[in-house]
């Protein structure tokens, strides 16, 4: 087995005197694997992606204890630019995500910051459209797109720097149904181009898309499924966790 990213004994608290939103958390996650977190809201599911993609503490501070490694390094010692090209992340809240005028310039922005030179940019703009088949929205304000749509440019941002790691937050919820299946598509397209994908969802259709399920409780990984056994027990199985938990 090959983890990408290993978590050991992670625990966060956003405040000194606030309540501990993660409590030694544990797991492990495999290169190339597509993991669905799942669990009731509030758990922690956007926190601990947050600590994963260096967000937490780079940009949010917090008490912050255990260690997060990316390929066997210490998420600490990498500095800002080269986890944004390790790791990329759709947030839950997409529009604090998109700040420009164009679809073009979000797709642009991180390349731009890493001194790409004006044809490989263009080249990474057009293959990322074409991938998301999102060549219409190029020159539209994101402010001005459905939710569906800035989910679908704050991905064609990400993939701007082709990261290993690719995290999204609540994305396919935002999606109609054409949309949900391109990005299920797409998701399964990075993975076998050997991606590794990191989804966070409440449906269990989305969360069977997955390999691995991660069952979050209360800042805790609960339970770790994988998703070879038979599906309708699964479902079952899944479909217990939600309901103990009162969804
Ligand atoms: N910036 C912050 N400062 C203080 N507390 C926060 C902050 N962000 C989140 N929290 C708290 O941390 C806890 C976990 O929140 P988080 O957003 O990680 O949960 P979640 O599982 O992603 O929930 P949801 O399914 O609703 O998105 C919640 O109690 C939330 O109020
Ligand atoms: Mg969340």
């Amino acid at each position: 087995m090959n983890p990408i990213i290993e978590v050991q004994n992670l625990s966060f608290k956003y405040s000194e005197t606030g309540a501990m939103i993660l409590d030694s958390v544990d797991m492990t996650i495999q290169k190339s694997s597509i993991t669905a977190i799942a669990g009731l809201s509030g758990c922690g599911k956007s926190t601990l992606v947050f600590c994963l993609c260096g967000a937490i503490p780079k940009s949010l501070p917090g008490i912050m204890h255990g260690n997060i490694l990316l390929e066997g390094n210490n998420i600490k010692d990498l500095s800002l630019p080269s986890l944004a090209k390790k790791v990329g992340i759709v947030f839950q809240d997409v529009d604090n995500q998109l700040f420009l005028p164009t679809v073009e310039a979000e797709i642009a922005f991180a390349p731009e910051n890493l001194c790409l030179s004006y044809d490989e940019i263009k080249v990474t703009i057009e293959r990322v459209l074409a991938n998301l088949n999102i060549e219409h929205l190029r020159y539209k304000n994101p402010s001005q797109l459905s939710g569906g749509e800035k989910h679908l440019a704050a991905i064609a941002s990400v993939l701007s720097l082709d990261p290993e790691i690719i995290i999204l937050d609540e994305v396919l919820s935002e999606l109609d149904r054409e949309n949900k299946d391109l990005i299920i598509d797409t998701i399964k397209l990075l993975q076998q181009s050997g991606k590794t994908i990191i989804i966070i969802d409440h449906s269990i259709k989305h969360l069977m898309v997955a390999d691995t399920i991660l069952l979050m409780r209360k800042g805790k990984i609960e339970d770790r499924i994988e998703v070879d056994e038979d599906h309708e027990l699964l479902y079952n199985r899944l479909s217990d966790f939600f309901l103990c938990q009162g969804v």
